[in-house]
């Protein structure tokens, strides 16, 4: 019995699988297989409830196969410009990037500033996300930046303390590395490991520093760090490996 609901589970309504891979409304694809513009196993399919196995079934619209992906994960190397978000009225989202998606409901594990590059996971397992992105499990991020201003001769210890960068609002411990100062401190490139993820955290941290941040970019999240051959607005599949290590990661990391 046990088995046979294993079995079971696999299985999903045909215009279920459709419009989970985008192509269109539950309404539009009863209309599209009414029309006999579906198939499946080469053969036209009418019943737009009609249960699929995505392991064993083919499934075509318009004599084009569809392909059935339950969780996708991929890496993008965030541009300037464009925003963390599924949709935006006025610029580019990052969504709109990952051209080879199946599924129509992807979306950004957490946000970086419109100005701001570097890794972003792109998914629709929400319990992953929320793994990575709960306070409660303080997942390192690590960022580079470069910084006007000359540091403070502390910011090491103050960002290791954690710093209030509004009334009330105190920031974990965090680890500044300073890589390089340009020419008499005034400026610096910095590695800045937080964990945790308040709005616009890395800049006000630098601002009650007396410094600005002036470009920033995210290296590392969890386990997953960015590939170095991905040029802004370039993205890649993660592999099994990634993923599994993101997974347990976050579960580790209960803290
Ligand atoms: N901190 C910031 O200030 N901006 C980002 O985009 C990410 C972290």
């Amino acid at each position: 019995m046990a088995r046979v609901k294993e079995i079971m589970a696999k299985e999903i309504r045909l215009d279920k699988y459709l419009a989970e891979m985008g192509q269109g409304t539950r309404s539009q694809i009863k209309e599209m297989a009414r029309k006999g513009r579906i198939s499946v196993d080469g053969i036209p399919e009418k019943k737009p409830e009609r249960k699929i196995d995505p392991a064993c079934n083919q499934v075509e619209l318009d004599g084009r196969i569809i392909e059935y992906a339950k969780y996708e994960y991929y890496l993008l190397n965030k541009p300037q410009g464009v925003v963390s978000a599924t949709e935006d009225s006025r610029y580019e989202t990052v969504i709109s990037l990952i051209r080879d998606r199946k599924r129509d409901d992807l979306f950004p594990v957490g946000r970086l500033d419109i100005d701001t590059e570097g890794l972003l996971l792109i998914t629709n397992d929400g319990d992953l996300a929320h793994q990575l992105l709960s306070p409660k499990k303080h997942v390192d991020k690590v960022y580079f930046a470069r910084v006007d201003g000359e540091l403070p001769a502390d910011a090491k210890n103050r960002m290791k303390e954690g710093l209030e960068i509004s009334e009330g609002i105190l920031t974990l411990p965090a680890d500044l590395e300073i890589l390089n100062y340009g020419q008499n401190r005034a400026s610096s490139e910095i590695r800045l490991t937080i964990r945790e993820g308040k709005f616009h955290q890395v800049k006000r941290m630098f601002e009650v520093l007396g410094c600005s941040v002036v470009y920033l970019k995210r290296l590392s999240m969890g386990s997953l760090t960015l590939d170095e051959t991905l040029e802004p607005g370039q993205y890649r599949l993660l592999t099994e490996e990634e993923i599994g290590e993101l997974k347990s990661h976050g579960k580790e990391r209960k803290a």
